[in-house]
């Protein structure tokens, strides 16, 4: 199985990146995954949408499609979002505009939400409630907060704290989870019942 973690922080250096490259780490050494894809968007590697996106052009053929490709060959998802203003960045959301070829479809994602102090709840509220509709994505029920994230994940071999001990903890409970649910929403795309071509869009 194939899976990708998109760090949704546009912070050079960002602590959404670190906790990213945790997940990607956690998730290369378990069983039955082939490879992680990594997307960070620090730096903002996708500019804005525009309506180019659409049609045939150089300009998202070279910056999108590499991407697309990865997301399509991908069988589940962690998403990880800091909380910016009580939101999710909006290169994060940028990114979902793209995601309409089926990239994301009927696959499942586990939302890890990302704040320096003790936020963290409103990136998993607002992506539950508006990345999905056209993108067909699965967020699973579970998902992490990593709150305090500076005191935590720093050394990714061992845990320096009770508190980092805890989140490694919910992480391999979730990522276990995830895999899960990736190998059984599989079937459901091999089983004929989703039809894209009809309904590219959701109601
Ligand atoms: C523009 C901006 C707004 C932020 N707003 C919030 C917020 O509303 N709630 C919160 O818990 N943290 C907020 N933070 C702090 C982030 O939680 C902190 O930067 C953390 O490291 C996650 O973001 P990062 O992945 O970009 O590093 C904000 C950070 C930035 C850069």
């Amino acid at each position: 199985m194939k899976l990708a973690v998109i760090s949704g922080s546009h912070r050079n250096g960002s602590e959404s990146g670190k906790v990213a490259r945790y997940v990607q780490q956690q998730l290369s050494s378990a069983p039955d995954v082939s490879s992680v894809y990594q997307l960070d968007l620090a730096n903002n590697p996708l500019p804005l949408w525009d309506p180019e996106a659409w049609q045939p052009s150089e300009k998202w053929e070279r910056l999108w499609s590499p991407i697309s490709a990865e997301l399509t060959a991908s069988d589940a998802f962690v998403i990880v979002a800091p909380e910016w203003h009580g939101m999710v960045p909006a290169g994060l959301k940028n990114f979902f505009l793209f995601c309409t070829k089926g990239e994301l479809a009927h696959k499942p994602a586990l939302i890890v939400a990302v704040s320096a102090g003790p936020g963290g709840a409103y990136p998993i509220a607002e992506l539950r409630m508006s990345s999905y509709k056209n993108s067909y994505l699965c967020y699973i029920p579970d998902h992490v907060i990593v709150r305090n994230v500076r005191e935590l994940l720093n050394d990714p071999a061992t845990s320096q704290s009770p508190d980092d001990g805890r989140i490694r903890e919910r992480f391999q409970y979730a990522l276990g989870l995830l895999l899960q649910y990736g190998k059984a929403l599989q079937q459901v795309r091999a089983s004929g019942a989703v039809n894209l071509a009809r309904y590219p869009y959701g109601m």
